[in-house]
């Protein structure tokens, strides 16, 4: 069963035809109209989030789908070993999209499933925002080729799946990351992906920036902990090291870098309130092509479940 936990269950060419097909299911929708029909869709949630439902629900329902959408907390997942769930909501639906808070009962609930699962964001990758900014790249570059991504900020879950993905297509990620995430933390993952000469790591933020074609920044404190009274200390020591590598006019002086985000947007953190609207943002296209890289991915996984 094929499934999308990483992206790196695909190979070099399944990750281009996705993003070509993502692209044009954005602007071909007649071509693809009905293509869900008799389909359905579960999504599990275990944590808040916007884009990823939005993207998800409207993708499929917009071809003929039907969605289940499901809160983690208020069904039996809480309460009863995945395996069981997972067999019994895999044989009610065709495909199930999965945002958990650990990525070993993301990788539980494929090993049981009888339908593909993808991977909606746990605490090591985030495969479909790293789909959809790939394709925001090559809608803006029209290559991956020659082109340079600098991540700045906390390396956690979405910077893994950049390092996965770019070195896929052939594009090239510098990471300014003081701090990993421990559930990010994959040396043996980094070391493979920087063999490839495609990833590398520095601490000299105006060196890379300068050198970029996109800059690319997100939330310094994961979204389970962003309101969790206990980590407010935590909170507080990061803001104190990570400001100095917050996108702003002055990091970004000198550079005609795209401007990248992946939302939610924390103004005055990671990211200064003029960046977000300014001319090189490319922020709010990235998160319409959540909707379209999520179509392409459920179309792919659909037709490629023995594979
Ligand atoms: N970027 C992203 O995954 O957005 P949500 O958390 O709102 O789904």
């Amino acid at each position: 069963m094929k499934h999308c936990i990483t992206l790196d269950d695909f190979s070099a060419d399944e990750v281009n035809a996705l993003v070509h097909l993502a692209i044009d299911m954005k602007n071909n929708p007649e071509s693809y109209r009905d293509c869900f029909r008799g389909k359905v869709l579960l999504m599990l949630f275990q944590k808040t989030s916007t884009r990823t439902r939005i993207s998800f629900e409207v993708g499929f329902g917009r071809f003929g789908g039907q969605v289940v959408v499901m809160d983690w907390g208020k069904s039996n997942f809480s309460i009863s070993p995945i395996e069981y769930e997972a067999r019994y909501v895999s044989s009610q639906t065709d495909i199930l999209m999965a945002r958990l808070k650990h990525h070993s009962d993301v990788i539980n609930l494929a090993r049981h499933s009888r339908a593909p699962v993808i991977n909606g964001c746990d605490d090591k990758f985030h495969p479909c925002q790293a789909l959809a900014d790939l394709v925001t790249i090559y809608e803006n570059a029209g290559t991956f080729q020659g082109q340079t991504l600098v991540y700045v900020g906390i390396h956690n879950n979405v910077a893994n799946s950049l390092a996965c993905g770019l070195s896929q297509v052939g594009g090239k990620l510098v990471l300014v990351t003081p701090e990993t995430n421990q559930a990010a933390d994959d040396p043996a993952l980094m070391e493979r992906l920087m063999a490839t000469g495609l990833v590398e790591r520095t601490t000299d933020l105006k060196a890379a920036v300068s050198k970029a074609q996109f800059v690319y920044t997100d939330t310094w404190i994961d979204m389970e902990f962003f309101n969790d009274e206990s980590y407010q200390d935590e909170k507080k020591r990061r803001v104190a090291q990570m400001i100095p590598y917050q996108l702003n006019e002055e990091n970004l002086s000198g550079s005609d870098a795209f401007i990248m985000h992946d939302m939610p947007i924390h103004p005055g953190f990671e990211i200064s309130e003029e960046m977000v609207y300014h001319p090189r943002s490319i922020i709010f296209q990235q998160a319409d092509n959540r909707l379209y890289a999520q179509q392409a991915l459920m179309k792919f996984l659909l037709e490629n479940t023995g594979s």
